[in-house]
């Protein structure tokens, strides 16, 4: 059966949706049509993919308006009697067609402090440290780094706080450094200041979107929003703090 397509050409300059028509089988994902679309139609459309199997995180779009790993969104789940709508993710500059340019994100993660472990617990230079400690950790170390928790993230996405607000994604990388069993660095007052971790209004977006089912906002951002307020607004602490200054 054929089925259609408006995808999105064009550049920074401006552009405009083009339909095409193409043959598709069971078992094709998005990315599979619009490959074939540029093999047959339109040789000049710029895509970016890479494993195929949603695991480099490369090839993310909006599809029918929602943010989505191309290659891992079956044809089958979309009702083809209407054109299937691709689009570049909206809260990167465009470089063209379905191709932004999120090297934004990378500037972001090389502000955040590194992870610093304390002195080995043992002579030999090794550490001890609890199962379900990692564990916790270890769910935020599955993120591939698509960025659709950083597309559907209103305050990046339509406030465009990019100065002010690192994003989900960023929240999750800083929430592995923190929980981290061996890790003693403090990043407390960079997440309240220059990261904004109070621009996060928890409406649970980023979560519903991540390919990975990291639950983001509940295990990594609402974690690292109590830490911050312990910090910064328990008053018992902040007494504490005050004498402990003079
Ligand atoms: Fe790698 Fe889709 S091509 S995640």
């Amino acid at each position: 059966m054929k089925a259609d397509f408006h995808i999105w050409r064009g550049d920074a300059s401006g552009g405009k949706f083009e339909m095409y028509s193409t043959e598709v089988a069971e078992g094709m994902v998005v990315l599979d049509a619009v490959h074939q679309i540029q093999a047959e139609q339109a040789n000049d459309l710029a895509v970016r993919w890479n494993c195929k199997a949603g695991k480099c995180g490369s090839c993310s779009a909006e599809v029918n308006g929602l943010p989505k790993l191309m290659c891992m969104t079956r044809l089958s789940e979309l009702p083809l009697d209407k054109p299937v709508l691709l689009q570049p993710l909206k809260a990167f500059p465009l470089i063209k067609d379905l191709v932004t340019d999120v090297s934004w994100n990378y500037s972001v993660k090389k502000k955040i402090k590194k992870f610093k472990p304390r002195a080995p617990d043992a002579k030999d230079g090794t550490w001890r440290m609890y199962q379900q400690d990692i564990d916790r950790v270890q769910e935020f170390r599955k993120c591939i780094e698509c960025f659709l928790c950083q597309d559907v993230c209103h305050v990046l996405r339509e406030h465009q706080l990019y100065d002010r607000f690192i994003g989900p994604r960023f929240l999750v990388y800083t929430a592995a450094l923190e929980m981290h069993p061996l890790d003693i660095e403090d990043r407390m007052d960079d997440l309240k200041k220059a990261n904004g971790i109070g621009y996060c209004n928890i409406t649970k977006c980023c979560t519903s979107v991540c390919p990975e089912d990291i639950t983001i906002t509940d295990n990594a951002i609402i974690p690292l929003k109590e830490r911050v307020a312990d910090r910064f607004y328990d008053p018992v602490k902040r007494l504490f703090r005050l004498f402990r200054s003079k």
